[in-house]
């Protein structure tokens, strides 16, 4: 098991990608906090975690609100005794349409969630990983902070910022063996992207956003996991400031 011993809390756990991350790294044998706007998904996966023989609690948190974020740090500690790996994945999409028409509230709400919560949540919990002597953490960012695609401006904008942060929260913490990664997944079926399109996920949809990926699907939220485990254990102790794209090729081929 990759990461036996290991404490961590995972944002926007509910669903999607942080639901497979928090059963992922239970599996590995990561004592796991579910936490999520969500209380009631949150809840749902960490009783699936523990039926599988896991450890796992759930709390509702709100990545946006300070006290929400602290809250979420310290009730990881009091139950699993430390803080070993911080996963910052909530976020929220952009509705398709182009960069004008968006509303101000809206790009507000994108920079909030997907951004500005990391200073909440990171500074909730950098005291507990240097206490530990060190730690890692993990940020949900996308392709579309590396290869922006027309029709998502505000969402590309704010990945690009959530990849730039990753690089300097990486060089300001490394003094202090916190290793900061960044997940770049191309597009994933969850509910996240029917947000986007605005429905359901038609064939049209799958065949426009897979003609670019050299290895002929989107990605799935077990690929995004598993780069997740990846980052996380030992194996991948060296690495830091790294934006890893999981994407079938698309960025760079
Ligand atoms: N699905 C994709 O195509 C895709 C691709 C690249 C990156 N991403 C990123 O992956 C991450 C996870 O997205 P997903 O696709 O699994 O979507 P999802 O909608 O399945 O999950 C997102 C979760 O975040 C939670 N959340 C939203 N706002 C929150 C808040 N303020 N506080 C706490 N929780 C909050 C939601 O309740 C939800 O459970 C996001 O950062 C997203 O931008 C998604």
């Amino acid at each position: 098991m990759r990461l036996q011993n290991k404490v961590a809390v995972i944002t926007g756990a509910a669903s999607g990608f942080g639901e497979a991350i928090a059963k992922r790294y239970a599996a590995e044998g990561a004592s796991v906090m579910v936490a999520d706007l969500d209380e009631v998904g949150a809840k749902r996966v960490a009783t699936e975690i523990k039926e599988r023989g896991g450890q796992a609690e759930s709390l509702r948190a709100d990545v946006t609100k300070t006290a929400d974020a602290e809250a979420m740090i310290q009730a990881t500690v009091k139950v699993f005794g430390g803080l070993d790996i911080l996963v910052n994945n909530a976020g929220v999409p952009q509705r398709i349409g182009r960069f004008e028409t968006v509303t101000e509230d809206a790009i507000d709400r994108i920079f909030e969630v997907n951004v500005k919560s990391w200073l909440k949540t990171t500074r909730a919990a950098l005291p507990h990983l240097e206490a530990r002597g060190g730690g890692s953490i993990i940020n949900t960012a996308s392709i579309a902070g590396l290869r922006p695609r027309p029709g998502a401006a505000w969402y590309n904008a704010s990945k690009a910022a959530a990849c730039s942060l990753t690089i300097s929260m990486a060089s300001e913490l490394g003094e202090k063996n916190i290793r900061v990664n960044a997940l770049c997944p191309v597009a994933a079926e969850t509910p996240l992207f029917e947000e986007v399109v605005g429905g359901q996920i038609t064939d049209e949809h799958r065949k426009r956003f897979i003609s670019g990926i050299p290895l002929g699907r989107l990605a799935t939220p077990e690929d995004v996991a598993g780069a997740a485990v990846y980052l996380a254990s030992d194996d991948g102790q060296f690495l830091t400031g790294v934006l890893l794209p999981i994407d079938g090729g698309r960025t760079t081929l």
